[in-house]
C-alpha cells in the first residue's frame, strides 16, 4: 500500500514535473513569438540597412565596371589609327623616345605610346620650320621640337635666317631627339622688314622655305615616300595633324585655327569624296588658294615632278601660299583631309613678344638678366 501510494505519489510527482515543463516551454513559446508582434523596421531595421548598402555596392562596382568598359573602348578607338602607322623600322635609324605619361594605365594605353614616335612604314613628314633670332625664339623651337616627337617618320628641316648657324638652334636641335637638317639662309638685305615695320609688310620666310626646297630637291629622289608641310614655329600643332600629312597623295588641304581674323580658316570639303568645293576665307577671299601656310601638305613626288616651284619675293602680301600652290596643283585637285575639313588640328596661335623693357635698362648697365644663360 504504502508502496503503492508511494508510487501514485511518484505518478503525480511527474506529471507535476511535466506539467511544469510544459508551462516553461509554453513561455518560451510566448517569449518567442512575442518578438514577432514588434514592429517590422525595428527588428529588421540593422539587417535592411545591410541588405541595401550590399546591393548599392554591387551597383556601384557594376557601373564602374560599365564606366571603365567604355573608357577602355573609347582609348582602343583613338589609339587603333596610331598603331596601324607604328609598325617596323625601315627609314629612320635613330630610335626615338617617347615617355609614357604617368596616368596612362587604361587597356592598351602604355603599350600605344610605346609606340608613338618610332618609325612606322609611312611616308616621312619633312616639316619644313623657317626661324629667326628673338627673345621667344627657344620657347618657340621647344615647343615645336617636343610635339614633333610624337609623330612617326618626322623629319625636321630647321632654316635660320642668319648668315651662320646659331648656337642655340644647334644645340637645341642635338638634344631634341628628333631626325633633322640645319640649314641656314640669310635673307637679303634689301628684304629684310625694318625695326618699325609690321610683319606683313614685306615676305617673310621665302629665303628659308626656298633653301629648304633646293634641299629636298638635292637630297631625295622618287624612291623616297614623303610629303613636305611648312610648320612655321609661331603655330601650336596637334599630332593628329600629322596623320592627316601622311594621307596626302598630291596636295592635301585642311582647316586652320585662329587665322585671317577668323577662328577657323578652312576649305569645304565633301565628306564622301573629299573633294574641295570652296572656302570660307573672308581676308582677301580672291586669292587663287585662300590659306595659310599651315593649312596644306605637299607631297614629295610633286615637289620632285614641278621642280621649279618656289616661293617668291616681289608679291602681294598673303599671296605666298598662292603662289607655291599655283604652280603646282589646282583648286578641282586638292584633296580636303582632316574628317572632311571639319577638324582644326593646327591653331596659328602666334606668341605675343613679350615685355622686356626692365631688361633694355638693365642691359644699358650692363647688368642683362641672361647673362651666361640661354633662354
Ligand atoms: C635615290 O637616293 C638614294 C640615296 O638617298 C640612292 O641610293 C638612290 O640610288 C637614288 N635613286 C635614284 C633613282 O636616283
Amino acid at each position: 500500500m504504502a508502496f503503492a501510494s508511494a508510487f501514485g505519489d511518484e505518478a503525480r510527482l511527474l506529471r507535476m514535473k511535466e506539467t511544469a515543463r510544459g508551462l516553461e516551454h509554453g513561455s518560451m513559446l510566448y517569449k518567442s513569438t512575442g518578438r514577432c508582434f514588434r514592429p517590422f523596421y525595428v527588428m529588421c531595421l540593422s539587417r535592411t540597412i545591410l541588405i541595401v548598402g550590399f546591393l548599392f555596392v554591387v551597383w556601384q562596382s557594376y557601373n564602374n565596371c560599365k564606366a571603365q568598359q567604355e573608357l577602355c573602348e573609347m582609348t582602343r578607338n583613338s589609339l587603333e589609327a596610331i598603331k596601324a602607322a607604328s609598325i617596323a623600322c625601315k627609314n629612320i635609324n635613330e630610335p626615338v623616345h617617347v615617355p609614357i605619361p604617368t596616368g596612362a594605365k587604361t587597356c592598351e594605353t602604355i603599350a600605344e605610346y610605346k609606340t608613338m614616335g618610332k618609325p612606322s612604314d609611312g611616308p616621312i613628314i619633312y616639316a619644313i620650320t623657317p626661324t629667326f633670332t628673338r627673345p621667344v625664339q627657344k620657347a618657340e623651337l621647344t615647343r615645336l621640337s617636343q610635339t614633333f616627337l610624337l609623330v612617326p617618320n618626322f623629319h625636321w628641316i630647321v632654316v635660320e635666317d642668319s648668315p651662320k648657324k646659331t648656337p642655340l638652334v644647334v644645340n637645341l636641335l642635338a638634344s631634341s631627339g628628333l631626325t633633322y637638317t640645319h640649314i641656314n639662309a640669310p635673307t637679303p638685305p634689301h628684304y629684310k622688314l625694318g625695326k618699325n615695320d609690321p610683319n606683313w609688310k614685306k615676305p617673310r620666310g621665302v629665303e628659308q622655305r626656298n633653301a629648304a626646297l633646293r634641299w629636298i630637291r638635292n637630297n631625295l629622289n622618287e624612291s623616297h615616300n614623303g610629303v613636305i608641310y611648312f610648320a612655321d614655329d609661331d603655330n601650336t600643332y596637334s599630332r593628329q595633324l600629322f596623320q592627316e600629312i601622311t594621307k596626302v597623295k598630291r596636295v592635301g588641304v585642311w582647316p586652320v585655327g585662329l587665322v585671317g581674323g577668323l577662328m577657323v580658316e578652312r576649305p569645304i570639303c565633301e565628306k564622301m569624296t573629299n573633294k574641295v568645293t570652296g572656302f570660307n576665307a573672308v581676308w582677301k577671299p580672291d586669292r587663287p588658294f585662300p590659306i595659310d601656310m599651315a593649312g596644306f601638305g605637299i607631297n614629295l613626288k610633286v615637289i620632285l615632278e614641278k621642280k621649279d616651284a618656289l616661293f617668291a619675293y616681289d608679291i602681294q602680301s598673303g599671296f605666298q601660299e598662292s603662289e607655291i600652290l599655283k604652280q603646282v596643283t589646282r583648286r578641282d585637285e586638292l584633296e580636303g583631309l582632316a574628317d572632311g575639313c571639319s577638324k582644326v588640328y593646327v591653331w596659328h596661335t602666334r606668341t605675343q613678344p613679350p615685355v622686356l623693357n626692365t631688361e633694355q635698362i638693365l642691359t644699358k648697365r650692363g647688368k642683362s638678366s641672361n647673362v651666361g644663360i640661354e633662354v
